[in-house]
């Protein structure tokens, strides 16, 4: 075994320091009221509005889960809408124009999967029509429309709103963050995300709505948008300026969004977010290249997450690798004494040289505990050796899709603020529509010029404070 090793105990001490974290999320979220909801069984009456790829996805991971019925599935395009009456084990009606399915009284919640251009107006009337609503990621796509959903749902607070920004409800990406609140990282000061592909496929060739401007925020509203989200939520603030370079050097086809873009957002306290998207190469440098396309890399003075989502055919994974080199052990021992960091920064895990190789991001469901077994204990530990030698990699029990369907089916039932609600949506949306104006105008642009913008607030006190 290589010095850089670490040894088998080590890995339990460092998963057990992490995985305090899903516990801890489950516990903040815990129900405070019911509400009743229409269908039998407090089951939410729900719609799929827009029934392309993504609202198939949707009712398929719906198909697989309780707590829902589909009464309606509403789509412009005849055989979208047909494909999505078949899929629904609930044998769904169907509807060409949304604002009939909003007309219906049974109808709990909706499901929004409709082009970027068409998520505001859909929103808007759902809201007024008193219905929960789901709504895809990018959730808007103007500066006016991010200042009068922000009004308009604050005026509907017993409304739910939740964003399909699915990270937030994966495992891996809670515990990377509760790694990150234990100091496990140090300060976390540069984010890299890519997502780059070998070819941008049917969905973005004209004349799909992806490939005009009109319609969408290309690859930065289609793309960017999920792991800016996770810049923002990992760094623990909101980016104070955008800049970036974005350009049509392959798709010559008559598209007017870029094929490919590169950004940077910087965070007041000087954090970076380094963001690239490429339509020539899906090479990933993370996890020793063993995936594709998409990735980010959290980097902190004491240590790197690499964290990705799972596809269809990939599960979700994410490493954490300590920083190296002769570190400020007794340093750290002695500012932070009595600090649960101090135990988490141990030397043991400090003297291992110069490069260190990834150790696996942990849940509590793997951890031995006082009470399990001893062949459950022996087992545990087996797992954890060979997570350890890289023969196996632990996995989420759920895909996070299921588990934000889920939860945005709990929170209408129980009036529950969802984990990617309303803010997160809103702050994503500007993130996305003002980096795009940095790479149309050249310039740095600053993240309160949205208050200027489309009739937004003239003063700052009309405004939410920013929380990350
Ligand atoms: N969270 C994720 O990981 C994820 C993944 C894929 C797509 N999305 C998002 O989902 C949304 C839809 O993407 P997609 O890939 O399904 O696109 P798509 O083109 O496959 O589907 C969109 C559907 O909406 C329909 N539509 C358009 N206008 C409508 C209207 N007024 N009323 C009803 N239906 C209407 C279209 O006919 C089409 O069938 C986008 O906002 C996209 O960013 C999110």
């Amino acid at each position: 075994m290589s010095k850089n090793d670490m040894t088998r105990r080590d890995a339990v001490k460092v998963a057990g320091a992490a995985a305090v974290t899903v516990a801890a999320v489950r516990k903040a979220n815990a129900s405070p009221r019911i509400q009743t909801v229409k269908a039998a069984n407090n089951q939410v009456a729900y719609a799929v509005i827009g029934t392309g790829g993504r609202g198939q996805y949707h009712i398929q991971h719906f198909n697989g889960l309780d707590g829902g019925k589909c009464l309606a599935v509403c789509d412009v395009d005849q055989a979208a809408l047909d494909k999505a009456k078949a899929m629904s084990k609930d044998k769904p009606q169907g509807y060409k124009d949304y604002r009939e399915v909003l007309a219906r009284k049974d109808v709990d919640a909706v499901v929004i999967a409709t082009p970027l251009y068409m998520h505001y107006p859909v929103t808007r009337d759902a809201l007024l029509a008193g219905k929960h609503v789901f709504c895809e990621k990018s959730l808007v796509f103007t500066p006016e429309e991010v200042h009068a959903l922000r009004k308009l749902a604050n005026e509907k607070t017993n409304l739910t709103l939740q964003v399909g920004l699915q990270r937030r409800y994966s495992k891996f990406y809670q515990t990377a963050k509760q790694m990150i609140q234990k100091g496990m990282l140090g300060k976390v000061t540069h984010v890299y995300a890519q997502w780059h592909r070998q070819s941008l496929g049917k969905t973005w060739v004209p004349p799909s709505w992806r490939a005009f401007r009109k319609y969408s925020g290309g690859l930065t509203a289609e793309l960017a948008s999920h792991q800016i989200d996770i810049a923002d939520w990992m760094i623990g603030a909101h980016p104070e300026f955008v800049t970036g370079v974005g350009s049509i050097d392959v798709y010559k086809d008559g598209r007017d969004v870029f094929d490919n873009i590169q950004l940077i957002f910087k965070y007041p306290a000087g954090q970076k977010l380094m963001y690239s998207s490429i339509s020539t190469n899906k090479h990933l440098a993370l996890f020793g290249s063993q995936r594709t396309e998409f990735g980010e890399m959290i980097m902190g003075t004491e240590g790197t997450i690499h964290i990705t989502v799972g596809t269809d055919n990939e599960p979700a994974t994410a490493l954490w690798f300590y920083e190296p080199g002769p570190k400020k052990a007794e340093e750290t021992k002695g500012k932070e004494k009595g600090k649960e960091k101090a135990a988490v920064a141990n030397a043991s895990l400090l003297s291992t040289g110069k490069g260190s190789r990834g150790l696996p991001v942990l849940f509590d469901s793997e951890l031995v505990q006082k009470d399990d077994s001893f062949l459950a204990k022996e087992l545990k530990y087996a797992k954890l050796w060979l997570y350890k030698k890289g023969v196996m990699v632990p996995e989420e029990d759920k895909n996070p899709v299921d588990v934000q369907l889920e939860s945005f089916m709990e929170c209408v039932r129980t009036n529950k603020k969802p984990l990617a609600d309303l803010e997160i949506g809103l702050e994503d949306s500007t993130n996305v529509i003002l980096a795009n104006l940095a790479m149309d105008e050249g310039r740095r642009v600053f993240m309160n010029e949205i208050d200027k913008m489309g009739g937004g607030p003239a003063s700052q006190e009309a405004k939410p404070a920013r929380k990350a």
